[in-house]
Order: C-alpha cells, then sequence, then structure tokens
C-alpha cells in the first residue's frame, strides 16, 4: 500500500519530509480517477463545498480568484485563458477519495490537512508560488508539467495586481510531466509551477503544521478558559517602594510563576494539543444524527461485521499520558483507564476500524457508550 515506489518509509523521512522534493514514478500504479471533472464541477456548485477558480489573464487582470459555490453556467462564461478550477477538502465528500489517505499513514494524523483536487484544461496552472505546507501531488487524470525551483521565504518577490502570491522571479532547476499515477512530494517553501498539458486532474495531499503564533494564542486561549483564570495577580506582602514609578522584581517573579504554572503544564498542554489539531476543517464537517443509534444497535451493528469508518472529515488521535490515555476525536476529549486504553490506538489507527478488536472491547459497557456517542455525533459511521 506504500505509495513511496521503492524507497523505504524510514528512507524518505531521513532525507526527504520537509528537506527536499522527490518525485516518484506510479506511485499509485493504474490508478483510475475517483471522481470526474464534470463530478468536480458539480462539487463546486455546492454550497459547503470550498471551491476556486485561479483565471491566468482575467480581461487584463493577471492571476485573478473567484470563490464558490459556482453556478454550472459560470464555467460556460469563464474568459478564453487558462484556468483551473480547485476544489478543497475532497475527501470529506468522496470516501474512495478518503480511502487513498490509509495509503499515507506514514504522517501522523494530526498533521494531515486535506485532499485538494485540481481540474484544468490545456495550459491550466495556479502560477509560480510556494506553500506553507507539505504537498504530495498526485496525477490522477492527464498530464501535468511540473517546474520545482529553490526555497522561498515572505521576502521573495512576488507579482503585484493579484490577490495570490504569484512569484515574480520564478527559477525552475527541475521539470517533470507526470502521468496518472506518478507523484511529487514538496516541503514548504518550495517554488513550484505545475502546467495541465491537456486536460487535467491533480489531488494535492497536503499536511498542515501550527505557525508558532496559532500556538501561542491557541494555547494561551485555551489555558484562559479553565478554572481559576479569573484570579487576579495579588501583592499581599507589598513594601512601601522610594518610588511609586518604579516597578518591583517581585512582580515581574510573580507574573513569571502564574506563567509557569498556568503555560507549563505538560497535561494541559496536550489536552489542548490534542483537541485543537482534531478540530475538524468546518463546522458543517461532523454533523449529529437526526435519529441516534442506541447503545444495542451499536453492538448488534458491530456484532455483525459491517464496516465501521470514520466520518470523512473526521479527526482522530491520542496521548498516552502516565495512566490513562486520552482520546481524540474531532475536536473532543476522551480520558480512558486499565484495559479501555486500548480502544484509544484501535480507533486511531486507519479510516477502516478493525470490527474484530471493537466487539472484544465494547464488552466493557463504558466503552460501548463512548463508541455509540461519536456514532451519534457523526464521527464513525456504518459504511456498509
Ligand atoms: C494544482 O494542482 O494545480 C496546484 C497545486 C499546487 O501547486 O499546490
Ligand atoms: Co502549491
Amino acid at each position: 500500500m506504500s505509495v513511496l515506489g521503492d524507497l523505504s518509509i524510514e528512507t524518505f523521512l531521513r532525507d526527504y519530509w520537509q528537506k527536499r522534493p522527490l518525485l516518484i514514478r506510479q506511485a499509485i500504479p493504474d490508478l483510475v480517477s475517483p471522481i470526474s471533472a464534470d463530478e468536480l464541477a458539480g462539487l463546486a456548485c455546492e454550497e459547503n463545498v470550498e471551491a476556486r477558480i485561479v483565471i491566468e489573464n482575467d480581461n487584463g487582470k493577471p492571476w485573478q480568484l473567484r470563490h464558490g459555490p459556482f453556478d454550472e453556467s459560470h464555467f460556460e462564461k469563464l474568459p478564453d485563458s487558462p484556468w483551473t478550477l480547485l476544489v478543497q477538502g475532497l475527501d470529506h465528500w468522496v470516501p474512495e477519495v478518503a480511502e487513498l489517505l490509509d495509503r499515507f499513514r506514514f504522517i501522523p494524523n494530526w498533521r494531515l490537512d486535506d485532499i485538494m483536487a485540481s481540474y484544468a484544461p490545456d495550459g491550466g496552472s495556479v502560477g509560480p508560488h510556494f506553500d506553507y505546507y507539505d504537498v504530495f501531488l498526485l496525477q490522477v487524470e492527464g498530464r501535468r508539467r511540473w517546474q520545482v525551483g529553490g526555497n522561498c521565504d515572505s521576502h521573495s518577490p512576488r507579482l503585484s495586481g493579484t490577490p495570490l502570491r504569484i512569484l515574480s522571479d520564478f527559477q525552475p532547476d527541475e521539470e517533470w510531466v507526470l502521468e496518472p499515477g506518478d507523484m511529487l512530494y514538496l516541503p514548504p517553501q518550495v517554488a513550484h509551477w505545475g502546467v495541465a498539458e491537456g486536460d487535467c486532474i491533480t489531488f494535492s495531499v497536503g499536511f498542515r503544521s501550527p505557525t508558532h503564533e496559532e500556538i501561542i494564542t491557541s494555547f494561551s486561549d485555551y489555558c484562559c478558559h479553565q478554572e481559576d483564570s479569573e484570579r487576579h495577580l495579588e501583592d499581599r506582602d507589598l513594601r512601601l517602594q522610594d518610588n511609586p514609578g518604579r516597578i518591583d522584581t517581585q512582580v515581574l517573579d510573580d507574573l513569571e510563576a502564574i506563567i509557569r504554572e498556568k503555560l507549563l503544564d505538560r497535561r494541559q498542554l496536550t489536552l489542548w494539543f490534542g483537541q485543537f489539531s482534531t478540530e475538524p476543517k468546518h463546522e458543517d464537517i461532523v454533523i449529529p444524527l437526526d435519529e441516534p443509534w442506541s447503545d444495542q444497535d451499536i453492538r448488534e451493528l458491530i456484532d455483525s461485521g459491517a464496516p465501521i469508518c470514520w466520518n470523512e472529515g473526521s479527526r482522530f488521535a491520542y496521548h498516552d499520558l502516565g495512566d490513562e490515555t486520552a482520546l481524540f476525536v474531532d475536536g473532543e476529549r476522551y480520558l480512558l483507564r486499565g484495559e479501555a486504553r486500548e480502544l484509544a490506538p484501535l480507533l486511531c489507527r486507519r479510516y477502516e476500524v478493525d470490527t474484530e478488536q471493537l466487539a472484544r472491547l465494547i464488552d466493557d459497557q463504558a466503552l460501548l457508550e463512548l463508541v455509540t456517542l461519536l456514532f451519534n455525533q457523526g464521527s464513525l459511521y456504518d459504511a456498509s
């Protein structure tokens, strides 16, 4: 099931991941696109689907962007210039696309962003640019010519007059034409430009990681919602100062003690990060069932051996914390103890859950109730 061809996962992680591009010919041999261009266009017309069209020359303006949802007629009225349709979160909407993700489980679940699809007629592209994501660019239909350059950052010169971050001085070092099944891995910040040669569909399997700003703001926000955060700084030992304008060293020591106590708490950090990193991308992705299942329904379903899968947009992760395991599903946490801890790695391992193991674990009534809750909140479903 590996997508790395002859390369071992260990070698890929050591020599390429976050370091340099890698071309893998026939990463998925005999790949047949799980979606057609028409189906992609149909999705781009739906309310909840994030879709964009990039037009290289929109009546004289370079690299313009239009946001969906689109009317069907929009596609007929596009200017006579190369364009690209981008549909974000394709794995959330198409189970056959979500299944592809099982081939990428050598990267932790929490790093996954989504699978974006791009469709372009001949010559279409999104221009030369760089991303802050790790991405596997999988060619699923037709051919695309990829040019790859050096590393960029926020100072790299950009074209003006466009809302997109188009590089004005793109210098390719390497070039490949990808055929269906071929795949190109790019680390963050590598300049690239992929141009369709005839009608072409490419999937971007994207992996994100939070910025330092996101880490600090989200974690401190989380800490502010914990018990005791309403307390004020106290100064019961206040002494007369020679100058009331001076901020005493003691105040800074007290501030530091609060920060240490609140922000350097490893358990809180773990619980925050698990919840933060499993938050679904959009609130309308994980939707509670109109008619909830009972514990008994779930027991019968699992005993019947029916395939049980993650909701395509759900995120599962866990962390062992001393004598308990924190299971994180879609931004919520569940603390498991004793033998119940086994549930966490079982649920998180892959998209289709091992029902034989699950059947054994739900003999514990508390776990049966937890699994029922995950069904009823829309994180797991019966895929038969
Ligand atoms: C594309 O597939 O057209 C764009 C993907 C990318 O360059 O990140
Ligand atoms: Co890109």
